[in-house]
């Protein structure tokens, strides 16, 4: 199957659209930027105001088509850029003054289906996995990367226990001969999982959501993307994410917490020392899920978290408690092959 056809095929839902538009009320106007335009759900929906302006972004050039619809029916109010959206600011002018930036974390259910981009376990194509703007493909990475670091990959990225021996399995098989096609990468995984016919979901999901996150430098991004979204946002403007695992969602709540009032007293029994410089007037404390009815319709939405915050009108000051904090993913995920 093509990437075109399986585009058109697929049966796409923006997940917690009905909060996404309650959270930034497009019927009252305003620019919003779409930073995962992915199928275009929200930026569409968005797009039914006619006061609304909407910026998308992604880093997936086969999402293009599907944009330049959007461009062509809303020349004046829509625009779109196939760019990481850690470069927010390289492409957006400073003065746009969004309503609303918004994430949609992860992988579209283009992306999912199309087999030939080596997402999904049985795919027989070229072990490729890159969401789009890559420095390397998942088949450089398990044949190339050095076994320590593949480890600590598949270990932290993945939450894999067994990701030594599953680090020392795939070394032991390049040696022989390179890995090509996803469906090998999962087998060899399944070599190391004992039973593995027993286990609900297949045992190489946590390996191939660890490389996944490699190839395409997903924490890292959404780091640098959280702090660049903050720097074009004005007060009121509101900052929204929503996410699909717990590393992205730890990421989400650790910036909102330490920027916002949610800050914590590391100690109730003494005053603050220092006055911490905050981003944001307001965030949300517990995250936001879908409704039942939804997750019916569309199982993936299950796991999405929902976190918004609101920006205060203190001026942009570089976040590095938050960075330094992840300081261990950007080591991770910058390296050399
Ligand atoms: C879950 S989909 C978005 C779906 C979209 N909200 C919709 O309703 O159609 C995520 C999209 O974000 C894109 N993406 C992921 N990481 C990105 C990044 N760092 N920069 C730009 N786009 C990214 C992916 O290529 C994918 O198309």
């Amino acid at each position: 199957m093509n990437a075109t056809m399986s585009l058109e095929k697929t049966k796409h839902h923006p997940v917690m659209l009905n909060q996404i538009l309650s959270i930034t009320s497009p019927q009252h106007g305003g620019t919003i930027i779409d930073c995962t335009f992915g199928g275009g759900g929200y930026s569409k929906e968005i797009l039914k105001y006619s006061d609304t302006k909407v910026i998308a972004l992604d880093r997936d050039k086969l999402v293009k088509k599907y944009a330049d619809i959007l461009v062509k029916k809303f020349p004046e109010r829509f625009s779109f850029f196939c760019e990481k959206f850690s470069n927010l600011n390289q492409v957006i002018n400073s003065n746009s003054n969004p309503k609303a930036v918004i994430f949609d974390l992860g992988l579209s259910s283009f992306q999912l289906s199309d087999t030939s981009r080596g997402f999904s376990f049985n795919s027989k194509n070229f072990l490729n996995m890159e969401m789009g703007i890559n420095k390397y493909s998942t088949y450089d990475v398990v044949n190339t990367l050095d076994k320590e670091h593949l480890a600590e990959i598949i270990k932290v990225f993945g939450d894999e226990k067994d990701g030594r021996i599953i680090a020392n399995k795939i070394a032991k098989y390049r040696n022989v001969k390179p890995i090509k096609t996803s469906k090998e990468l999962a087998s060899i995984v399944n070599e190391v999982k004992k039973n593995y016919k027993d286990y609900k979901k297949n045992p190489a999901t946590k390996t191939f959501q660890a490389i996944r996150i490699f190839v395409n430098q997903e924490l890292t991004e959404l780091i640098s993307g959280l702090i660049e979204a903050t720097k074009l946002l004005s007060e009121g403007g509101i900052l929204i994410v929503v996410s699909f695992h717990s590393l992205e969602d730890k990421i989400v709540k650790n910036f909102f917490n330490l920027y916002s009032n949610l800050r914590k007293n590391p100690s109730r029994y003494f005053p603050i020392k220092e006055k911490h410089p905050s981003l944001f007037k307001s965030s949300s404390k517990k995250p936001l899920v879908a409704d039942i009815k939804e997750i019916e319709k569309n199982i993936r939405s299950r796991s999405a978290k929902l976190r918004y915050a609101i920006r205060n009108n203190n001026s942009f000051i570089y976040p590095n408690e938050f960075k330094n904090k992840f300081k261990n993913y950007f080591q991770l995920e910058r390296a050399a092959l």
